[in-house]
């Protein structure tokens, strides 16, 4: 049982790194599961065209007679499980996002892996299953033009993100994502987090416009376009991941 959160800033990519990289573990025969925990603004279920099932993970938040289960799908293409959230608004009111940890207990035997995808900055809605993870992801968006501050700017996030997960004894891996221009200095910023911050880079991420397209369609980019240049690179780092928990 490994359990993973995803964090890093808005837009960086976490949402889109939980589908793929659950999807390439799935592919591998693990039993994974991926959690929508963004519970104020989630957006897993698009990712898995199941923005629109009956039972969420807010149903269950807010009827702890309903069974888990029943708010989990198997997405058919990937053979990933997924438990994802309401955006319906009066969903997200009166929430407990404590009861997230209670709903992982009863469930996580049944999993192999399980990916929580996190909202953005301190993710307090998360927060509780850190207790539970045994991994914490963090998702770093590469900046189209790197200006001078660029490293340390990104070792300021990653530090600042480290920190929770070492406060909970996390292992703690970086993933780079939408790396652009900025391809030809990645190697050199590799080293950096690897050398000063202290923490291993899994993979990095070009930016790719099969990226939003696979997410119009609703099937991970790695099993809607398996050789866009996204897709070979989060397979490159679904392999190093699972190394790096199942060795
Ligand atoms: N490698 C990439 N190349 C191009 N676009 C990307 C890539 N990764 C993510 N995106 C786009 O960036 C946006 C934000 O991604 P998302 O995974 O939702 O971020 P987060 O969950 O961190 O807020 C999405 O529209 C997605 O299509
Ligand atoms: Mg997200």
């Amino acid at each position: 049982m490994a359990l993973i959160v995803v964090t890093g800033r808005g837009g960086a990519g976490k949402t889109t790194t939980t589908a793929n990289l659950s999807s390439v573990l799935a592919s591998k025969e693990y039993r994974v599961l991926a959690i929508d925990g963004d519970l104020y603004l989630p957006n897993l279920g698009f990712h898995f065209s199941l923005d629109n099932v009956k039972y969420t993970l807010h149903s269950v938040l807010k009827n702890p007679d309903l069974d888990p289960e029943w708010a989990i799908y198997r997405h058919s293409v990937t053979g990933v499980h997924v438990m994802p959230g309401s955006s319906q608004l009066h969903d997200v009111l009166g929430i407990s996002p404590r009861k997230l940890t209670d709903i992982i207990e009863r469930i996580k035997y049944k999993f192999g892996v399980i990916f929580i995808d996190s909202p953005t900055g301190i993710p307090f809605d998360t927060l509780p299953t850190f207790e539970l993870a045994g991994y914490q992801l963090i998702v770093v968006e590469i900046e189209r033009s790197p200006i001078y501050s660029f490293e340390t700017m990104v070792r300021n996030e990653i530090e600042k993100l480290k920190a929770i997960g070492d406060r909970y004894k996390l292992n703690i891996g970086v993933i780079l994502n939408k790396v652009r221009e900025a391809e030809n200095v990645v190697d050199d910023l590799i080293k950096t987090i690897e050398d000063e911050v202290g923490v291993p880079v899994l993979g990095w991420i070009p930016f790719d416009s099969t990226v939003p397209e696979s997410i119009n369609a609703g099937i991970p980019v790695v099993a809607y376009a398996p050789w866009s240049d996204a897709a070979v690179a989060f397979k490159e780092t679904g392999n190093v991941l699972e190394e790096w928990i199942f060795g």
